[in-house]
């Protein structure tokens, strides 16, 4: 019996990819079925990197330096993406805004984690904006990307309380085990075919 092939996906990082790790884990215990074909980072120090080495998944530095412009930029992700056949585009802590070029290029096939309950505290330092501006809760976006600041429609949304006493990095960290879980589980859906967008609304098939 033969059955569907894993989907193809295609990582973007910047960091140290506790994101990427996860999704690797949940890769290699059955739980998703896809295959990381590809892992490309626009840093070349950036630890998630290795962790991708250590799995035997083919890397790409792709730095930003050279290009002057986002999109010709882009246009060369796209590219590298292209040349892997991905099927699924991963932001896991990429830190870039994308153009139409990359947008374009795979109409809801790119996914952004965001460490805040959009339509709040988009953009950076999300956890310090939600600290500072007093919020009882905070959480984390799995969203389809668009060409805004973490604009695009909204798969799935987990909410972390916040502490009377949170530092930043004690917010970030409550945050980023439940990034793990979701962004896990948004990518399982898009495998399982249970994700359609319909203007700015996810429907997720039960
Ligand atoms: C994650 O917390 C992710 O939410 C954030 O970067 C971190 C990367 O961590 N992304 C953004 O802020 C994008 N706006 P990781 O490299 O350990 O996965």
């Amino acid at each position: 019996m033969y059955g569907k092939p894993p989907c193809r996906l295609g990582v973007l990082v910047s960091g140290s990819g506790t994101n990427l790790q996860a999704i690797i884990d949940r890769i290699e215990s059955g739980e998703i079925h896809a295959e990381i074909v590809c892992v490309i980072s626009n840093k070349a120090d950036a630890y998630a990197l290795t962790r991708a080495a250590q799995h035997r998944i083919p890397v790409v530095v792709h730095e930003n330096a050279g290009f002057t412009e986002r999109r010709s930029y882009d246009a060369a992700t796209v590219e590298i993406l292209r040349s892997h056949n991905v099927d699924l585009v991963i932001m896991a802590g990429f830190m870039r805004i994308l153009t139409d070029v990359m947008v374009n290029a795979f109409p809801h096939a790119i996914m952004n984690i965001h460490p805040a309950l959009l339509p709040s505290f988009p953009g950076l330092h999300a956890q310090q904006q939600a600290l500072d501006y007093g919020v009882r809760y905070s959480g984390c976006t799995v969203h389809f990307v668009d060409c805004g600041t973490d604009t695009g429609p909204i798969i799935l949304q987990t909410v972390v309380p916040v502490e009377q006493d949170d530092t930043e990095e004690a917010l970030s960290a409550r945050i980023q085990k439940a990034e793990h879980q979701t962004f896990a589980a948004a990518i399982k859906l898009f495998v399982q075919g249970k994700i359609r967008v319909v203007g700015r609304k996810v429907i997720i098939a039960k």
